[in-house]
């Protein structure tokens, strides 16, 4: 047995994984832990959870996977340094944080006092990891694969060719050129400053018109070989300290964008200033741009290599709108994009690169061929088909939590029902939903990534216009112009939508079919569009048969979908789930088989 510590630690989104004998067997974020979004630093209770999960202990981890190996770009930062002379605090603070992702062993002895973890640690490029993260959990032989990001191990974009166990990188854009930064910087000129908020400027981009196009090319300049570069007229990164903050807490990114863009732009709307025309305008237009520079590039990666699988990973590859796209702006035909397609997903990629370089040098180890549908068969034993490797809790755990508050909850008019068939679970859930409730649906394992998919999320009804009005007074409190977005089952996709492909993760927009749409207002976005996630009886049998016992009360085979949370991480244990409940005022919670009600509502 080879078991392996995958970590994505000191940077945004800081995560763990554990891989045994090339299969993922747990995954999660650490924010969901600390309860601070984005939370940054060493992933202690992500691994914990990990080892838990997987019932061993660090001792037992034979290697422990990172997604970062400054030294492999060693020599194109020296070049740069010389060429551009920048601070001796630019480069000091970069060393200062190169020897903090060197100190890990140290770090584990911290947090797990007793345990000895005596392996060794496996660093794999910052791009080789989002790659692997991608390729090596995907139902493909053989694919192209691309990363896009911000910036790690100074560079912002990477591609080549995935086959079999192995990833050949030939392509890279190096700092300080970076579509991430690109889109990063406009979403702090948009007023929107904290780290992860692109989707914003994604949710706003449909309600303007790209009128700066003109602008937008000034600034991301398209080269021939499929690449993209900045001005860097607009940009600070390139010349001076961007203070970002990566030592635990929330992450923190100092403004990336010089006073040139303000001229080119007009002034900057400040947090909290009214959203504009003009502000929408540009959001489509910095989308627009983004989907410009992605398909240009996936244009000359289709014409160099022919192939036409896909698979994409690194923070752009969170731009589910984008990502709609492929089958139509570009010749690729499949695509697979993970749950955890940014840098969290760095932990996996680092711990199946591990795996697979071990594969091939060790003939003791053991993988069994992985069948899919039909006839194909992949050379790798794993591939991830769902999110569902986060911590789950029993029955008897909610119980015991539900007994501890009893006083609280009848206090508080509450009334607790324990539904034993789950038959009767999903029915009485559906019948809810169909009321207008809003319910808190907590079962199985957390999702690995940001989205919730079913095990801790909150649903409501897709039908109702008021619904997102109705969610946003109750508990969500966020911006009117983002949207909700439907679960829907697999099998009905083709009649709700004009595309019919696995989204099993959330990660691609697609049009709702024009007749279709004003069935299910709630979440179809003012373009017509919808985020689905699609759902499989196989991989969640639960949330499959409360969607479906919806249809069968409604005739229509989805849910509304937002994550179960205020403002604060996804709810990742029973206690914060019923806190939320109580805090907030959603009508139902459904914790694994208890359902919690607020004066008897179904
Ligand atoms: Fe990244």
């Amino acid at each position: 047995m080879t078991i392996i510590l995958g970590v994505n630690a000191y940077h945004g989104d800081s995560a763990a994984c554990l891989v045994r004998d090339g299969c993922v067997v747990a995954a999660a974020e650490e924010e969901r832990f600390r309860r601070v979004k984005h939370w940054a630093g060493f992933p202690s209770e992500a691994i914990r959870c990990c080892l838990k999960e997987a019932g061993v202990s660090l001792s037992d981890v034979e290697y422990i996977a990172i997604n970062s190996d400054p030294r492999t770009t060693v020599w194109q930062k020296i070049a740069y340094t010389l060429r551009r002379r920048p601070s001796p605090r630019f480069v000091l603070e970069r060393l200062r944080n190169q020897a903090r992702r060197q100190s890990l062993k140290a770090e584990l002895a911290r947090a797990f006092p007793g345990q000895t973890f005596s392996g060794q640690v496996h660093r794999v490029e910052h791009h080789l990891a989002h790659l692997a993260s991608a390729f090596l959990v995907s139902p493909f032989e053989e694919a192209v694969t691309l990363s896009v990001d911000g910036f790690g191990d100074f560079s912002s974009a990477a591609w080549g060719v995935g086959r079999g166990g192995g990833i050949r990188i030939d392509g890279r854009v190096h700092f300080p050129h970076s579509l991430g930064i690109f889109y990063q910087a406009l979403t702090q000129y948009l007023g929107f400053p904290h780290y992860g908020d692109e989707y914003k400027v994604m949710g706003l981009a449909p309600y303007g018109e790209p009128r700066f196009m003109e602008q937008m090319h000034e600034i991301v300049r398209l080269r021939d070989d499929g690449a993209f570069a900045l001005d860097l007229k607009f940009f600070r990164h390139h010349r001076e300290t961007i203070p970002y903050a990566w030592e635990g807490g929330a992450p923190h990114v100092g403004t990336l964008f010089a006073p040139a863009l303000e001229k080119l732009l007009g002034p900057t709307r400040a947090p909290g200033e009214p959203l504009e025309q003009k502000h929408r305008d540009i959001a489509r237009s910095v989308q627009a741009m983004y989907e410009e520079a992605f398909f240009h590039l996936l244009d000359a990666l289709h014409a160099r290599y022919g192939l036409d699988t896909l698979t994409l990973a690194g923070g752009c590859a969170m731009n589910s709108v984008a990502n709609g796209k492929v089958r139509r702006r570009s010749k690729f035909r499949r695509l697979y994009v993970q749950s955890a397609a940014g840098d969290a997903g760095g932990a996996i990629g680092a711990a199946m690169h591990a795996w697979h370089s071990l594969w091939e040098s060790r003939e003791s180890l053991q993988a069994t061929p992985r069948a899919l549908e039909g006839d194909a068969v992949i050379g790798r034993p794993f591939v991830m088909e769902h999110a569902y490797w986060g911590p789950g809790f029993t029955d008897a755990e909610v119980a015991e939590l539900l007994e501890r508050d009893e006083r609280e909850l009848r206090q508080r008019n509450c009334i607790v029902e324990h539904v034993a068939d789950e038959n009767d679970l999903c029915r009485l859930t559906a019948r809810s939903i169909a009321r207008g409730n809003v319910v808190g649906w907590f079962q199985g394992r957390m999702e690995w990534g940001p989205r919730a998919l079913g095990n801790r999320s909150i649903v409501c009804d897709p039908r109702r216009a008021d619904m997102k009005d109705i969610l946003n007074a109750k508990i969500k409190r966020r911006e009117s112009f983002r949207p909700f977005a439907p679960s829907i089952l697999r099998e009905y996709v083709a009649e709700w939508f004009e595309e019919d492909f696995d989204v099993p993760f959330m990660m691609q927009v697609f049009q709702i079919r024009e007749e279709r749409r004003a069935q299910v207002p709630a979440v179809t976005h003012v373009d017509g569009s919808g985020r689905l996630q699609t759902v499989y009886r196989e991989t969640n049998p639960r949330y499959w048969r409360l969607i479906e016992a919806f249809r069968q009360e409604t005739g229509v085979p989805m849910v509304l979908n937002t994550s179960f949370n205020e403002n604060e991480p996804v709810v990742c244990q029973p206690r914060e789930a019923l806190d939320c409940f109580l805090r907030t005022n959603m009508d139902m919670l459904v914790m694994e088989n208890y359902v919690i009600t607020r004066n008897r509502v179904h």
